[in-house]
């Protein structure tokens, strides 16, 4: 089977971050490298059978990239990529970085940007998030009562993240197994 692919947006590297401890704790025999996802394209993500997808939010309640004011291109330029693409049979794995402080009323919006798109290509996600712990007024990243993938907040709650990817890790490795 195809090693896990682990594609990420950011602008001042927390996501980036994360996604290097993702890779790290699931190990260079199950995950590929991580990868921005301004360098990569349509295909480089086709090849892997099992994705985690990594944003932040920024603007007001946007994809990162140009309009929001980030330094590169980044998932506000890659999404529109995807339309009309096809990833049937292949799991989305969702995680988000946001600041529920800050931005009480966006917090995470981005997530579900990604989580629609992947919807429309047909692929089927997996490792939804509780809500539980975390303080904010509104978030489209919250369906049918839970969040669509696993949230961090680097700035007011660092100290939770390595257990939240933790768990999060575990719940994802024992989808996978019972999908493989
Ligand atoms: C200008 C700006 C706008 C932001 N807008 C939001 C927002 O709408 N919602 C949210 O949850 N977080 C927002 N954030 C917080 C970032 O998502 C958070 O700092 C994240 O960790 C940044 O990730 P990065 O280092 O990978 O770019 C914003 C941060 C900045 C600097």
């Amino acid at each position: 089977m195809s090693k896990v692919g682990i594609f990420f947006g950011t602008d001042t590297g927390n996501t980036r971050r994360v996604a290097k401890d993702i890779a790290s704790a699931l190990g260079s025999a199950v995950a590929a490298k991580p990868v921005n996802v301004r360098t990569a394209s349509v295909e480089d993500m086709l090849l892997h059978d099992r994705l985690i997808l990594g944003t932040p939010t920024y603007g007001e309640g946007l994809l990162p990239g140009l309009s929001t004011g980030n330094a590169t291109e980044s998932w506000e330029e890659f999404l529109p990529k995807l339309v009309g693409q096809d990833f049937s049979g292949k799991t989305v794995a969702i995680y988000g970085l946001g600041n529920q402080k800050s931005y009480p009323n966006e917090f995470v919006d981005a997530m579900f940007y990604l989580y629609e798109q992947f919807k429309q290509c047909n692929a089927t996600l997996i490792g939804d998030w509780a809500t539980d712990g975390y303080k904010f007024k509104a978030s489209k990243a919250v369906v049918d009562g839970r969040f669509v993938g696993l949230v961090l907040d680097q700035e007011n709650q660092k100290d939770l993240t390595a257990d939240r990817l933790d768990v999060w890790l575990k719940t994802l490795t024992s989808t996978w197994d019972k999908n493989g």
